[in-house]
């Protein structure tokens, strides 16, 4: 039976302030509700020492929006996964497609970086999508296809025991235009079946997180599909009631 999985990218949005109230509104929220899936926020770097802090006694846990390749050295800046985990982080976002399209992240990199995270003890947050012409062009599955094979190339697919997928469609991120039900469910179902022709109690074990657009409002329909195991959350995710609300339909 898998586990919902909610998760906040919080990209580089927030301040001390704004995210003390943003926390206090969600630790109340889950504290007064029956959320029964996992919670994760990943802050900003700089921030994670004092989330971490703000966390402790509560259900929500920690995630990084990324991780260096290697384990330490001469990359400036760059965070190894023992930093991370140093300071509470239990999730590692990887492969964002921010970081692919803006910082020029390769499906090899991204790999390696997926590699680093369970080196860390770290869990992976693998995330996979098309973009707008890619879908247009048909492509949406060699594409997602293409970015899972650079990792299990490196890792082996048993290394995706230990991990979460989040598919996000690059053009409904950030634009309000989510995937409908029936479009991500056909994607998440395709991972799963590429994933179990290589090892089926992987395929059928693993989270699968949608993220692009979801909201208090869209997120029941989303979540109500088969193979959507919840969410990866960017704008919704500053919001507390929207980001409860979220919470609520993965219970
Ligand atoms: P939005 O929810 O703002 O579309 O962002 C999704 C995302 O990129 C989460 O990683």
């Amino acid at each position: 039976m898998r586990r919902m999985l909610v998760a906040g990218n919080w990209k580089m949005n927030g301040s001390l302030e704004s995210i003390k109230s943003l926390l206090d509104g969600l630790k109340s929220g889950l504290s007064r509700s029956e959320v029964k899936c996992d919670v994760v926020v990943c802050p900003s770097s700089v921030y994670l020492p004092t989330v971490s802090e703000q966390i402790v006694d509560s259900a929500i846990k920690l995630g990084s929006q990324n991780i260096c390749d290697q384990d330490g050295g001469a990359y400036t800046g760059e965070i190894a996964g023992s930093m991370l985990a140093e300071f509470g982080c239990q999730y590692a976002i990887i492969g964002h497609s921010e970081r692919r399209a803006l910082y020029a992240e390769s499906d090899e990199l991204v790999a390696k970086r997926f590699a680093a995270a369970r080196r860390g003890k770290l869990t992976p947050i693998l995330c996979v999508g098309e973009l707008l012409e890619e879908r247009e062009a048909g492509q949406t599955e060699a594409v997602v296809s293409r970015q899972l094979d650079a990792v299990i190339a490196l890792e082996g697919i048993d290394a995706l025991a230990d991990a979460i997928i989040a598919y996000e469609p690059v053009w409904a991120i950030g634009t309000g235009k989510t995937a409908s039900p029936d479009q991500a469910q056909e994607v998440h179902a395709f991972i799963r079946k590429k994933l179990a022709a290589l090892n089926s109690d992987v395929a059928s074990n693993i989270v699968i997180q949608y993220g692009g657009s979801v909201n208090g409002a869209n997120a029941n329909e989303l979540f109500a599909m088969e193979d959507i195991d919840g969410g990866l959350i960017g704008g919704a995710a500053l919001k507390p009631d929207d980001f409860l609300a979220i919470c609520q339909a993965a219970t």
